[in-house]
């Protein structure tokens, strides 16, 4: 695995533009910039973050939570395209695993597709489980995993 210098931190409103960007670029869609600054500002179970780059200050990947009590779901989650395969993601998901352990988080839960081996692989390496399939959750039409890590 190559060096990493890189932060995780809480999202800023000022992020929003280009994670909206590689939300769409990654996933097809997006919440949108101005819901995203509405979620960071308003929606107090909203827990998001950045993974950037210290020296560069490129955004490398994000991920998004709501949190209530015990309880964390969590929504969005992505390395950027470039950047993938190098360790990030499983420095997204320390990290991210770190905060609800201090947050007294008890449950974690995910939804992922079964055809997506990496993630997959990568949630299975921290501990989550598949609990349920969930019928024709995604547009096309395929199932997925609901996935359930205990804290
Ligand atoms: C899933 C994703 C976040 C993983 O991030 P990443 O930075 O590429 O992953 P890492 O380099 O940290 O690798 C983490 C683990 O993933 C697995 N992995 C990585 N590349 C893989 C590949 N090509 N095939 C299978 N497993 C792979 C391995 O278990 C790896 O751990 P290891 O290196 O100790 O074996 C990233 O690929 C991504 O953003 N994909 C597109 C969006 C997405 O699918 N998000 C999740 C939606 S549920």
């Amino acid at each position: 695995m190559s060096k990493i210098s890189a932060v995780f931190r809480p999202m800023r409103p000022s992020d929003a533009e280009v994670i909206a960007g590689l939300d769409r670029e990654i996933f097809g869609s997006s919440i949108g910039k101005d819901a995203l600054i509405n979620e960071i500002r308003l929606n107090p179970l909203a827990h998001y973050f950045v993974l950037q780059e210290q020296e560069t200050l490129e955004i490398l990947g994000h991920i998004g939570l709501w949190i209530d009590e015990e309880n964390a779901q969590i929504l969005n989650f992505y390395v950027k395209p470039p950047q993938q395969g190098k360790g990030y993601g499983k420095l997204i998901i320390e990290s991210t695993i770190e905060y609800l352990y201090l947050h007294g988080v008890k449950n974690a839960t995910l939804e992922v597709r079964p055809s997506n081996k990496t993630a997959f692989a990568l949630y299975t390496k921290y501990g989550f489980k598949v609990v349920t399939t969930r019928d024709n959750y995604y547009d096309n039409g395929e199932e997925a995993y609901l996935m359930l890590k205990k804290l």
